[in-house]
């Protein structure tokens, strides 16, 4: 028995099976956009532990930060003792992500993780408006607490965990479904009509307190918002006193080739939760908002024992230095570009391939059978996961069906691993799909 087969013989005999493992890969080590397994192999990583790895594994900075800060104090909790980190990483985000275009007007507190930074911008959006419900959208995921299973979409995700949190109302994500020939401004006005009859049949927007969406959906399969739904949303919530919340969680932090996702649809949210690529794989998150939602929040009602942990904090203050050092948003925006050219050039070869999508690194492309809309090819995108791995290629899937693959490798990738890895993943596609027999019978 190798290695890893023992340590996941030992998961499995210890580890709750409800912590779902997508594979059987180990790691053991990972530096870069490299990670090895426990028995010494080594991958290239297009998943950076679901979009957590913009910096790198392994970033020296990062790591010296870390032990810096573990030597120095571990622990004290802010509701408890004020210290240095926690404070000057709220400077670091209201500087790079102003919710306000008056300077000074904007504020942000941290927690441990995504669910919990998307738990707590509902609560705030609650007490701020002194409403009960909240608009979600299809295909989101938000997390696994129970108010973030009930606005996550995907049913595999909750299964059984009701009953859910009340006044959470869903509307379908503006985006076209497969095989739907549907112009983005015919879109984008077919979802906004349909959201303001929700205010006549559904909910009363006095009711409302949030709206809730992904600029990219991450799980739901990089849907990209569109711009214009965007810039509607934020007139209705305007008009209707809604706190809009742009869930930044895997978008975050360069993978989109900027700063923040929202940047790209020129439209500011009221509050935006983020963590992931935040801490440079340490647990930190966060909630930013405007000043004028921020300050109504009740003092003790949010916040946590380990929430912005000292050492967290200084993982993500050397993390962000390190992003504006390496200019990791230039970085995803050549990455994207290479990963788009390969998808569209592997879309032109296998039918298979129906969709090739994304914004900045945050790229992926979906599959149905033979190009069938209405065959989701979810077989054939575990079989392509499997034989990149045999390969030397960690990467992941996504979408409602799971036939999307999607590609968050670390921003520090070389060129070369990033080539060797596509090319890896295109092999693996055009073998599952049985595109070679068809191009060798096309040339022939
Ligand atoms: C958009 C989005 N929101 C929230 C979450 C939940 O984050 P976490 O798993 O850290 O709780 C995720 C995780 O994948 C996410 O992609």
């Amino acid at each position: 028995m190798s290695k890893g087969e023992e340590l996941i013989r030992r998961r499995e005999a210890v580890v709750c099976p409800g912590v779902g493992r997508l594979s059987t890969m180990t790691a053991a080590s990972a530096e870069g956009a490299i990670i090895t397994d426990v028995d010494g192999r080594a991958f290239i990583d297009f998943a950076g532990g679901i979009g957590v790895m913009n910096v790198g594994h392994s970033d020296e900075a990062v790591v010296a930060a870390i032990r810096e800060q573990a030597g120095r104090l571990q622990h004290a909790c802010i509701h408890v003792a004020t210290y240095e980190g926690y404070v000057a990483l709220c400077e670091e985000l209201v500087r790079l992500f102003p919710h306000d275009d008056r300077p000074g007007q904007t504020k942000a507190m941290l927690v441990n993780t995504g669910a919990e930074a998307v738990e707590n911008a509902i609560k705030i959006a609650r007490q701020a408006t002194g409403r009960p419900a909240v608009i979600c959208f299809t295909g989101a995921f938000h997390g696994r607490t129970l108010l973030c299973s009930t606005l996550t979409s995907k049913v595999t995700y909750k299964t059984g965990c009701g009953p859910f949190v009340p006044e959470i109302y869903r509307l379908p994500y503006p985006s076209a479904q497969p095989g739907e020939r549907i112009s983005e401004d015919d879109l984008v006005r077919r979802e906004l009509v349909r959201l303001r009859e929700a205010f006549i049949n559904t909910i009363s927007p006095a009711s409302v307190a949030a709206i809730i969406i992904e600029p990219v959906q991450g799980e739901g399969g990089f849907h990209v918002l569109p711009k214009a739904y965007a810039r509607g949303l934020r007139a209705i919530c305007d008009e209707h006193g809604i706190m809009l919340i742009f869930d930044e969680v895997q978008t975050g932090f360069a993978r989109t080739g900027r700063w923040a996702a929202y940047e790209h649809l020129g439209v500011l949210p009221d509050l935006s939760p983020w963590a992931k690529s935040m801490g440079g794989g340490m647990p930190i998150s966060c909630v930013i908002g405007k000043a004028s939602v921020m300050d109504r929040v009740i003092p003790g009602t949010v916040g946590g024992t380990y929430g912005g942990n000292p050492v967290s904090c200084a993982a993500a203050l050397a993390t962000i230095r390190r992003m504006e050092e390496l200019d990791l948003n230039a970085r995803a925006q050549r990455i994207g570009q290479v990963i788009r050219e390969r998808f569209e050039a592997i879309a032109a070869r296998v039918p298979d391939v129906t969709s090739v999508r994304g914004l900045g690194a945050m790229m992926a492309m979906e599959l149905h059978e033979r190009g069938d809309p209405s065959r989701p090819a979810s077989e054939t995108v575990k079989r392509v996961i499997t034989a990149c791995r045999e390969n030397g290629l960690l990467i992941i899937s996504a979408g409602q069906a799971s036939n999307v693959i999607r590609i968050l490798s670390p921003l520090v990738i070389t060129d070369e691993q990033l080539a060797r890895g596509l090319d890896i993943l295109e092999n693996a596609v055009v073998s599952a799909t049985g595109s070679a027999r068809v191009s060798v019978g096309q040339e022939a």
